[in-house]
């Protein structure tokens, strides 16, 4: 493993070489056969951000910790959102042929793969997790993992199945979809990587502030790159959200108002950080980089 000598000047490129590294290594020692490796390889690396172990790297920074502390929750986090990705581009979901510039799992091997392989994922997910040394750490990322993980389908339930509470408006149901399909799981991360480096209740709740806020972002600007954004760019089809009739933020409030709601999280999300920067010998460099990157993202 490698680990930096100045974990606290650890920028992002390194931890997801960090990060890419471990999960190959982790998906190999598991003895799978070839097809079903070869397919879980495909859908977790090659692509993507890895915005969510990155999060939990810099989160644990952000606490004291070393960022290393939270491996195998970042290993974690980004096998449950790839097994969410795949899940959510099959046929009977999004029905998406292309995901991070390629062809979607189901496309490039076939749909019974793509659901097994995402159910591997989620198992794996759970072993890896438990990979963590101290063991009261372990349990506690556990329940996080696993409520972001129930957040997450019940947000997908929302989004494809309808089944919203009734007595809500409509800007209401939508953050409801969002903060449950796409927010709990970046909250989840950035939670796991707070609890990696032993952080204070006070430190946990500034932590959720900032990773509450730029969830529901997050979804807010992947909506508007569905409208707005390139096929190049973000590497999966766009224009399918209204063809596909789903509530969205610019759907339901317009492009221009979407974008003000972009900007109040970014503020509610660097206020948490500077309060966090007060009370924690780390630092929240990189976790307000990472938010200024979120909002100006085009993939
Ligand atoms: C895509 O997430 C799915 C959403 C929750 C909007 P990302 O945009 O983080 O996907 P990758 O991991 O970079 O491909
Ligand atoms: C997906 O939301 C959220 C998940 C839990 C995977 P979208 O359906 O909008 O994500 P993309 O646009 O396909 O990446
Ligand atoms: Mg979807
Ligand atoms: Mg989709
Ligand atoms: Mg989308």
């Amino acid at each position: 493993m490698t680990q930096s000598t100045h974990q606290n000047n650890t920028q992002l490129r390194d931890v997801i070489a960090i990060i890419d590294q471990q999960i190959e290594s982790f998906v190999a020692s598991k003895g799978f056969p070839d097809n079903l490796h070869q397919a879980i390889e495909y859908a977790v690396l090659g692509g993507g951000k890895r915005l969510r172990p990155a999060l939990t790297w810099f989160s644990s920074i952000a606490c004291g910790g070393t960022g290393n502390d939270s491996i195998h929750a970042g290993i974690a986090v980004e096998l449950i959102h790839a097994f969410s990705l795949v899940h959510d581009d099959l046929p009977a979901m999004d029905d998406d042929d292309l995901r991070r510039g390629r062809p979607t799992l189901h496309i490039h091997t076939n749909e019974p793969m793509a659901i097994l392989a995402g159910d591997a994922m989620l198992s794996l997910a759970y072993e890896a997790v438990m990979n963590t040394d101290d063991h009261s750490i372990a349990r506690l990322l556990t329940g996080e993992l696993a409520q972001g993980t129930r957040a997450m389908i019940i947000g997908q339930v929302y989004d494809t199945l309808g089944g919203l509470p009734t007595d809500r408006t409509d800007e209401e149901q939508i953050k409801l979809i969002h903060c449950n399909k796409t927010g709990a799981l970046l909250t989840a991360s950035c939670r796991m990587g707070a609890i990696s480096a032993n952080a204070t209740e006070q430190q946990l709740d500034l932590i959720t502030r900032y990773a509450q806020a730029i969830g529901l972002q997050f979804q807010i600007v992947d909506d508007l790159l569905d409208t707005e954004g390139t096929v190049e760019h973000v590497g999966k089809a766009t224009g399918k959200d209204a063809a596909a009739g789903k509530l969205t933020y610019p759907g339901i409030l317009g492009a221009a108002r979407s974008r003000k709601i972009v900007q109040e999280l970014a503020d509610v999300a660097s206020n948490a950080l500077f309060d966090l920067e007060a009370s924690t010998t780390g630092t929240t460099a990189q976790l307000a980089q990472l938010g200024k990157m979120l909002m100006v993202r085009k993939q």
